[in-house]
């Protein structure tokens, strides 16, 4: 996983509708970004396990651990229903969702989450020495946050999974992350990240006008521009779809030539955004 790779999310409408085919043609898919809270463990791990052309390594499986489910015991068994749904006897990589629960996306019964995410990634890395995961991460973390968990790590934080898109730009986080060895992967790349917070009902960024002017100019979609964007600026990406065409399209950025006027690709620094 690494810069220039596309790489995707996974959703359950997606593994229904659309692995099946793709998985014959592997090289369009590789990733699978799961979520414990819908079912795309279960229907990719039937998937996977039903598919005579994909073999176990020839993907790489995120699997995470909601902040419900902090602390010793209840990530041990998170994970393991994780592997289990999944059919596979080791996960690639495992994130920490969010470090607490909140109000904000991240909610919790007033029973749950009475552990720690120092307590969770303890236990990460005991799975992680066993060879049971081979690489863990946090996702939603602040700096602040990261720092302490590098202090107690004994396992290196291989991936940090955060909000990145044109008007909000998490630059400082991402700066603290290449410097430290940390890989920062991006989620709500597209843009709905705003329509999901509720500050706004059209997806800004998609129908922003310096990005369908790059499209235009790249024949491609303002998809693929942003998922350039992000790419050149050595960000990992997980892009969702559950549509063909728009996996097909959102492939197509890696090879993207846009050495003539790079100019329209600059002008997306001038969009105006948090840093
Ligand atoms: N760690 C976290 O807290 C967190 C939070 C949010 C998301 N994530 C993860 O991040 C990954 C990305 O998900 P996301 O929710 O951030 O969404 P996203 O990838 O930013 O956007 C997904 C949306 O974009 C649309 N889309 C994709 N390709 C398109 C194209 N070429 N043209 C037009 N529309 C297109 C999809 O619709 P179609 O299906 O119609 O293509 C879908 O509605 C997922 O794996 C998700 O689990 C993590």
């Amino acid at each position: 996983m690494g810069h220039g790779k596309i790489i995707h999310a996974v959703t359950h409408e997606y593994t229904n509708t659309y692995v099946p085919k793709n998985l014959s043609a592997i090289s369009l898919v590789r990733l699978f970004d799961t979520d414990p809270e819908d079912e795309s463990e279960t229907t990719l791990g039937s998937i996977l396990s039903e598919n005579e052309y994909c073999k176990r390594e020839d993907v790489f499986l995120i699997v995470k651990v909601h902040p419900r489910n902090l602390g010793k015991e209840a990530t041990r068994v998170s994970i393991e229903r994780s592997m289990k749904r999944l059919k596979t006897d080791y996960i690639d990589l495992v994130l920490i969702k969010a470090p607490s629960c909140d109000t904000k996306g991240f909610e919790c019964d007033a029973d749950e989450n009475r552990g720690t995410w120092q307590e969770s990634w303890k236990v990460m890395e005991e799975m992680n020495k066993t060879g049971s995961i081979r690489s863990i991460g946090v996702s939603n973390f602040k700096i602040s946050q990261l720092k302490e968990l590098m202090a107690e790590a004994t396992v290196p934080v291989s991936v940090l999974q955060a909000r990145f898109d044109l008007m909000k730009r998490n630059t400082k986080l991402r700066k603290f992350c290449n410097y430290n060895g940390i890989r920062f992967m991006a989620h709500s790349l597209l843009g709905f990240g705003w329509v999901k917070d509720g500050s706004t009902t059209n997806n800004p960024i998609l129908s922003s006008s310096a990005v369908m002017l790059a499209a235009r100019k790249y024949r491609t979609s303002p998809a693929s521009i942003l998922i350039r964007y992000a790419l050149d600026r050595d960000i990992t990406v997980v892009p969702r779809s559950s549509n063909q065409l728009h996996i097909a399209l959102n492939k197509f950025s890696t090879s993207l030539d846009n050495q003539d006027s790079p100019e329209i690709l600059e002008d997306l620094e001038n969009i105006p955004h948090v840093p």
